[in-house]
């Protein structure tokens, strides 16, 4: 693996797009100090220009030399980093970082990710790394290697397989502004943050416009999806979760039997996915109960059955 992640280095300094796992999804990554790069990983996922990309560092110090941290946003690296929390914070005025990462907006979003490869890679590279989640825009966020190689495989240099990812599902994306607010549920719970943060927000549906990475339809698969089903329907592929009725007859797949939202979260865009490749002509998904991490499920349900 050591030699794989020499090479990843190597082209993510010549400039090349890498694929590589986290935790949460596989990233989309190129050099975050280059133009050139980020422009690169624009034109690979097929991105609207205005949504802008989380960038990648090995820690807490390195961040620093990009952004401008308040105390709030010190305490929750401290506690959360490396870890699945993404924090959205003023640029630095001399930041090294592409401006294109920002999308024209004079924040950055800025991710120290736990996984070992990743973080193998960039202290590697010595780089911070822009990342989006490697799939095509609007479509599906890949769990696995496989997945990436489908969607962007013939438009990258390498993908760094890490096997499937732990989480599944992406990073919380929180704003630190003068009052902090969650533009993005993820696997960083709203409770977990209020315990540091006793006063932090969750975005309505205003932050659509400060967040545009927050389009009402995105995560969408091929195939329209319909939501808390009770029942299938003929033609329906299902999405289940919990010990559920028996579906022998049904194309399905079971987010968590023992109705585990951690195992869910992990599996989602696997089996949405996999339905997705199925004859069916809609994915029915049974409902998942609004607490802890599915919250950020039922968000990117919503957004998976949003009209497009
Ligand atoms: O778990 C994750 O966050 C994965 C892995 C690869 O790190 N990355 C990921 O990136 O999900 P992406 O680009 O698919 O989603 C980034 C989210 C979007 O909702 C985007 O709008 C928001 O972060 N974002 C990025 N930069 C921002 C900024 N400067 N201000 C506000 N929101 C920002
Ligand atoms: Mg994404």
């Amino acid at each position: 693996m050591h030699r794989e992640i020499k090479k990843a280095a190597l082209l993510l300094q010549q400039n090349a797009l890498v694929a590589f796992p986290t935790e949460t999804v596989y990233g989309l990554g190129g050099n975050a100090l280059s133009d050139d790069a980020v422009a690169a990983i624009y034109a690979a996922k097929g991105r609207p220009q205005f949504n802008p990309l989380i960038v990648h560092v090995v820690s807490l110090e390195e961040a620093e030399h990009y952004a401008q941290f308040n105390g709030a946003a010190r305490l929750l690296a401290s506690h959360f980093w490396p870890g699945p929390l993404t924090l959205v914070l003023p640029r630095l005025k001399d930041s090294p970082l592409s401006l294109l990462v920002s999308a024209g907006l004079d924040c950055v979003a800025l991710r120290s990710p736990a996984h070992p490869l990743a973080q193998a890679l960039l202290a590697e590279a010595n780089l911070p790394i822009a990342a989006p989640s490697a799939n095509r825009s609007g479509r599906i966020s890949p769990t696995e290697a496989a997945h990436v190689r489908d969607e962007l495989g013939d438009r990258i240099a390498m993908i760094l397989d890490g096997g499937p990812c732990s989480i599944g599902i992406e990073s919380t994306v929180v704003e630190l502004g003068e009052k902090p607010v969650i533009l993005r549920p993820g696997s960083i719970t709203e409770t977990q943050i209020r315990q540091y943060l006793p006063d932090i927000q969750t975005a309505g549906t205003s932050a659509a416009i400060h967040a545009p990475g927050m389009l009402a339809s995105h995560y969408a698969p091929t195939l329209p999806v319909r939501l808390n089903a009770l029942e299938v329907q003929p033609g329906e592929a299902l999405l289940a979760f919990g010990p559920s009725i028996a579906h022998a007859l049904t194309i399905s797949q079971n987010l968590s039997l023992t109705g585990n939202l951690q195992e869910a979260a992990a599996n989602l865009f696997r089996m949405l996915r996999r339905l997705d490749a199925s004859n069916a002509r809609r994915i029915a998904v049974m409902p998942i109960p609004q607490e802890g991490l599915g919250v950020a499920i039922n968000d990117r349900l919503t957004r998976a059955a949003a009209p497009r």
